[in-house]
């Protein structure tokens, strides 16, 4: 059943997670009420990214567990997301990329986990560049009545009951799925309400754009620099923004790949699995789309560490199956 079905264009997000809910009779309503946390959290953090205020522009001094400098803007999401999961009671336990460990959030009776990445793209947030928020939703494993668990925060990909992001760009765009079709919305500040703007979300079978950071190709994988001359041979359109989101996006809506192989300098790739790799497959998958780590498909992966790094290959299908056939070649 897709998640779209008879709601129109300008649907406000609440009554489409409202009537998606009574979709499935067993449904509780937690999940909506989660979905409903996040989008107000969005519309904090994309009021707080348009303010010409010192104590939300520039750096904060500090470096996070993966030795990245700290924006400001990177503790103001992560406090307002972690603020507004606590308060909505639907989760648990949140991974995040700014906390090196699990955070728990008192409400152990609460069935979800959330992983996420607060501000994708933060290097670009002082030169007024698209920026955005990553987020992965996982139902727990361990009984309710405590915190959640280590091994809860570590599922696979495939597990996910819902995964989206938000685009802080021109607009503030979400877009998520909870596995029936990709839906994004708009976000119209004046009225304080995201509405349904692009329904049933199918990324193009084929593409002619290709992202990714081409100070790195001399030492991506031979398959992989083999494909991107392909691409160039092709006259494809080389486009980078550098934040994953915005990139993400553009491709998702016009067709086109995104990498983030592993190289000599990130060994593992630069993305991390749980709130990066993970949530933007699902929607990718959802949407008709592929993610692979070049060999492998992302939502089969069996995370072992909470900010585990990643190769990263995802966008148009026909695009991914012939990095793939490169890849083996
Ligand atoms: P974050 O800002 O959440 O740490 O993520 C940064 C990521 C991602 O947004 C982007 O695609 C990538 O880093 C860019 O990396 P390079 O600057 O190495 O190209
Ligand atoms: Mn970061
Ligand atoms: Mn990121
Ligand atoms: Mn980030």
């Amino acid at each position: 059943m897709n998640d779209a079905l008879a709601l129109p264009v300008g649907t406000t997000l609440d009554r489409f997670i409202m009537r998606k809910q009574e979709q499935f009779p067993y449904a509780t309503g937690e999940l909506s009420q989660l979905l409903r946390d996040l989008a107000l959290a969005a519309k904090i953090v994309s009021r707080e990214i348009t303010r010409a205020d010192q104590d939300t522009m520039g750096s904060n001094g500090e470096q996070n567990v993966q030795g990245e400098e700290q924006q400001k803007l990177d503790l103001i999401a992560n406090i307002r997301f972690i603020r507004a999961l606590r308060n909505g009671g639907e989760v648990c336990t949140i991974v995040s990329e700014e906390d090196e460990d699990i955070i728990h959030t008192g409400n152990q009776n609460a069935k979800y986990i959330v992983a996420m990445d607060p501000l994708d793209g933060s290097s670009n947030i002082s030169v007024n560049i698209p920026i955005g928020t990553i987020f992965s939703i996982y139902r727990r494993i361990s009984e309710v009545g405590q915190n959640g668990t280590l091994e809860d925060c570590l599922q696979k990909g495939t597990q996910q009951a819902a995964a989206g992001y938000i685009l802080y760009g021109a607009s503030t765009m979400l877009v998520y799925t909870t596995g029936h079709g990709v839906n994004g919305f708009t976000y119209e500040p004046s009225l304080g309400e995201f509405f349904l703007s692009h329904p049933d979300i199918k990324i193009p079978a084929n593409g002619n754009q290709y992202s990714c950071n081409d100070a790195n190709v001399s030492n991506f994988p031979l398959g992989i620099q083999n494909y991107l001359a392909f691409c160039r041979e092709q006259k494809y359109s080389s486009r980078y923004i550098g934040s994953l989101v915005a990139d993400f996006h553009r491709n998702l809506l016009k067709g086109g790949i995104y990498f983030y192989p592993a190289s000599a300098k990130n060994k593992t790739g630069k993305l991390r699995l749980l709130y990066e790799c993970n949530p933007l497959a699902f929607i990718a998958e959802q949407a008709g789309g592929q993610a692979t780590d070049g060999i492998h498909r992302i939502l089969d992966k069996v995370p072992t560490e909470l900010h585990e790094r990643c190769p990263l290959v995802i966008g148009s299908s026909e695009m991914i199956e012939k990095v793939k056939k490169y890849m083996t070649l």
